[in-house]
């Protein structure tokens, strides 16, 4: 059986390169517009980022709904590249976002594969990368019911990293971030591990 304690750029290339959907996610873009409560912010002229590529149908979505200028952040470029038709600009890296760029960013089923240091230092930078009144939607497993805990790249690697509102809150406040609202909460039943858990979300703004 493969070893799940690897690099997360490692682990992502695989999933990336054999392309088959499981750990790659292939949520409608609506799914995650609707969840996090942003639909009405999904409009051509709207510059919006989507973090997390995964088969790439969220952010041919974004194209198909007539946005005109879509970015997408993803750790490995093979993702990059499976959008590379729909997106004006992919990054590797949050540091090489542009400063008071998006309208809209938006993060679905991401933040659970960081652990809190990543985390922390993405928000950062999307924060900054904001308009001035540009919204950040981030979607993040919540740990009100929750058997799995801890921030090893077992854990990490396949998407179960779960935290309170809490210390959520905490990241984006520190990193000159506030709250425009909570979002409603969803509570999944996992098929492969029967997991119970809860998908919160936040909508942030800059300070
Ligand atoms: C489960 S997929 C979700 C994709 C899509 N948002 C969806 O809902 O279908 C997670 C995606 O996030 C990317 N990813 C994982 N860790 C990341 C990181 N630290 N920085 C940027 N992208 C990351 C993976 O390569 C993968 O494309």
């Amino acid at each position: 059986m493969e070893s799940r304690e690897v690099d997360p750029v490692d682990w992502w290339m695989a999933r990336h390169i054999s392309g088959k959907i499981g750990y790659l996610g292939n949520s409608a873009g609506v799914s995650a517009w609707t969840f996090l409560e942003v639909r009405d912010l999904i409009k051509p002229e709207a510059v919006i980022l989507n973090v997390g590529v995964g088969t790439g149908r969220c952010t041919q979505d974004l194209k198909d709904q007539g946005v005109v200028e879509i970015h997408a952040l993803d750790i490995v470029k093979p993702a990059l590249d499976r959008v590379r038709g729909v997106i004006k600009k992919g990054y590797l890296t949050p540091d090489d976002l542009p400063a008071d760029t998006f309208d809209l960013i938006v993060s679905y089923l991401v933040a659970q594969y960081m652990d809190d240091a990543i985390l922390q230092l993405h928000i950062g930078h999307y924060v900054r990368s904001l308009k001035s009144d540009g919204v950040l939607a981030l979607q993040f497993r919540d740990v009100d019911g929750a058997i799995v805990e801890g921030q090893g790249s077992e854990i990490q690697n396949i998407g179960m990293i779960h935290r309170t509102r809490e210390s959520v809150l905490g990241m984006v406040e520190s990193v000159g971030g506030s709250l425009l609202k909570w979002v409603a909460s969803r509570r999944v039943v996992s098929k492969s591990d029967a997991l119970d858990t809860l998908l919160h979300g936040i909508q942030i703004v800059r300070t």
